[in-house]
């Protein structure tokens, strides 16, 4: 496993549900609206936990889940035991079927460093594409971000048999475009902990270009989960695309 992809939260996935509360559902319901009604069938690329899956799941859609850390997929199928969860990797999994929605959010495509990896998830998300297939990606937004300013910078666990905050600062590589974010995890009666993760930031039109060179076609680009039209200038960037299998390069 990545070095990258070691931290407290993944170590302990029931506390990352706690950290990253998903309960209002705001991510897959945009997703929902952009796709226009209930898909029946959803991949979830990167699922984590497999919360996102869940709401789709109540609706029911037939969910699939990817994800690379066995610990993670372990915790969703234990708490979702309904949804196909499998382990995989997004560079190289290949579920042999074809689905009306892919998301890969909770900057999970971030995870990847270089073009090369970004240009084989983008081969996974098109083999698992058919004309009409929604793309919806969640990541952080290269041009409103370049230092981490206006990311998370606290995190609280606070439940009645632990507690645990953390402190973030963030780091940014304008030549590689990775933003690294050290949280710094204070719990009682433990000796501090550092994580570390890397994001790989992506701008707009290289995401395009990304996309179009795998057969997507962009539908829009928002900051906001309401999917109005802006300056681009938040801290997220929510990104839809169409699978049209016209790659053009
Ligand atoms: C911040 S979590 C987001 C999880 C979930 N999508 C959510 O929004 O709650 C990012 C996830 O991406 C997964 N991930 C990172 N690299 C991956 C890869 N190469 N293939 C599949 N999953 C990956 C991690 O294991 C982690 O669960």
């Amino acid at each position: 496993m990545e070095a990258s992809l070691k931290n407290f939260l993944y170590d302990n996935p029931e506390l990352y549900e706690q950290i990253y509360d998903g309960s209002g559902h705001e991510i897959p319901r945009m997703c929902a609206a952009l796709f226009g009604g209930t898909p029946a069938t959803v991949l979830d690329i990167g699922c984590g936990t497999g919360r996102d899956l869940e709401f789709f799941a109540e609706l029911g859609t037939r969910c699939s889940g990817v994800d690379y850390q066995p610990n993670m997929i372990a915790y969703a199928r234990a708490q979702r035991p309904d949804i196909d969860f499998q382990v995989g990797d997004m560079r190289k999994v290949r579920l042999g079927t074809t689905f009306d929605v892919i998301t890969c959010v909770g900057w999970a495509l971030c995870n990847l460093h270089t073009p090369e990896d970004i240009d084989l998830a983008m081969a996974t998300f098109a083999a698992h594409a058919r004309p009409g297939t929604l793309l919806f990606l969640h990541l952080p937004n290269a041009i409103g971000n370049d230092d981490g300013h206006g990311m998370r910078h606290r995190f609280e666990i606070d439940t009645p048999s632990f507690r645990a905050t953390a402190e973030a600062t963030y780091r940014f590589d304008r030549r590689r475009q990775l933003l690294t974010r050290e949280a710094v995890w204070s719990i009682p009666g433990e000796p501090d902990r550092s994580d570390f993760a890397r994001f790989r930031m992506l701008f707009p039109m290289e995401l395009e270009h990304y996309l179009t060179g795998h057969g997507f076609s962009v539908a829009g680009m928002y900051d906001n989960t309401a999917a109005a039209d802006s300056e681009l200038d938040g801290s997220v960037l929510y990104v839809a695309a169409r699978f049209s299998g016209e790659a053009r390069v």
